[in-house]
């Protein structure tokens, strides 16, 4: 049965310390993102590995800018790697993510491949490090910007997006087990588009962890919230029972149908298609305040508007059925992450169907 590792109870400087691990010479890219070189416990490297890989990386160009540091494209024995330089306000998300990476099993083709973590202090100052895959196409949101979709990538992207977060949700048991975990601020700007036109899904920094045995929730400690735009309203007046893991997975969950949104208006159909815009561009100002949000989705219980050009396509329609169950004001009421993951596997299959029979 997995556990929180007691390890990262222990300050972090003093945890990478105390590990004894026999550093092997030349440790190649294969082995980092090979299971069986993790520390036991997590997706990682051994922490000491984690180290000295990190103070091999040269970093060569700042990639985006978050509203709490910075990434980075670095070069680590001549394999790109993104490096997440985070901003000391934010520790508390360079601890989360780390602490969830390191203490679960999270190797999963949706969810972003983490490498490694490091801290350094350099002229009193603390420099935090997290250091996964790169994905040169950058986050969905930038991808949307520039590019349309048609029915089959628009239900590649959406089906791995509900993989990942289905793989995030699930509790599994055994050896080579995982917690259930919710992520908190899922978004278009977290998810990455990878070469082969499926996402996965980044920044682990809130999220929460759920074991059955104990009945024990691990909320971790950051007082950051989610990003306003995406929120339900349950969090938006504040209804939300936090001491229960289903209600963060159903916060997931809303936030999930606003992602489906973002992807099926980028997505042509009969030659149309609607610019890119954010959740409730309509009717929020671009940094929304809490209570904007709040009068919106709670008190006036708009919803993201369907544009009458999805009624005549079967996937987008599908995907303004799929969406709205994800939108119920009523949080028990929304569709899991499975069963999402299921339709549009369906869906999906009924494409490739059309597309044969013509
Ligand atoms: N692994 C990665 N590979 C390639 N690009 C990345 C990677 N991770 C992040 N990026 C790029 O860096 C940008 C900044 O990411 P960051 O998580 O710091 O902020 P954000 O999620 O865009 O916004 P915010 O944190 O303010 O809500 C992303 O939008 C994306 O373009
Ligand atoms: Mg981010």
């Amino acid at each position: 049965m997995l556990h929180t590792s007691s390890f990262f109870k222990l300050k972090p400087q003093d945890s990478f310390g105390n590990v004894f691990i026999q550093l092997t010479e030349n440790i190649n890219t294969n082995d980092l993102l090979d299971h069986s070189c993790t520390s036991g416990s997590g997706s990682g490297l051994p922490f000491l590995v984690q180290r000295t890989v990190a103070r091999q990386i040269t970093l060569n160009e700042c990639v985006g800018k978050g509203r709490y540091g910075e990434v980075w494209r670095g070069q680590w024995q001549g394999e790109s790697v993104a490096v997440k330089i985070f901003s000391s306000r934010d520790e508390k998300s360079w601890f989360r993510e780390t602490e969830i990476y390191n203490t679960v099993l999270l190797r999963h083709e949706n969810i972003l491949g983490f490498i490694a973590s490091d801290m350094t202090s350099r002229n009193s100052s603390t420099q935090l490090w997290l250091i996964t895959h790169f994905h040169e196409m950058g986050s969905l949101y930038d991808y949307l910007q520039l590019s349309t979709l048609d029915a089959s990538s628009c239900l590649r992207m959406a089906l791995s997006i509900a993989s990942g977060l289905a793989h995030l949700h699930v509790e599994i048991f055994g050896t080579q087990g995982k917690p259930a975990i919710s992520h908190r601020d899922l978004k278009s700007k977290n998810i990455l588009v990878q070469k082969n036109g499926q996402c996965c899904i980044a920044d682990l920094g809130l999220a929460v962890m759920h074991f059955q045995d104990t009945n024990e929730l691990d909320v971790g400690n950051n007082p950051k919230v989610g990003t306003k735009r995406y929120m339900a309203p349950e969090v938006l007046d504040d209804s939300i029972q936090m001491d229960c893991f289903e209600s963060f997975k159903r916060v997931d969950i809303w936030a999930l149908g606003l992602v489906l949104w973002e992807l099926a208006r980028r997505t042509v159909s009969n030659g149309i298609v609607e610019e890119y815009k954010p959740p409730f561009h309509d009717a929020v100002p671009s940094d929304p305040s809490f209570e904007d949000m709040k009068k919106v989705v709670c008190v006036d219980q708009q919803r993201p508007n369907i544009p009458n050009r999805w009624f005549s396509d079967p996937t987008l329609l599908s995907m303004a059925k799929l969406m709205k169950e994800c939108w119920y004001q009523n949080p028990s009421a929304r569709l899991t992450a499975l069963r999402i993951k299921k339709t549009l596997t369906k869906i999906d299959n009924s494409l490739d169907k059309i597309k044969t029979d013509i």
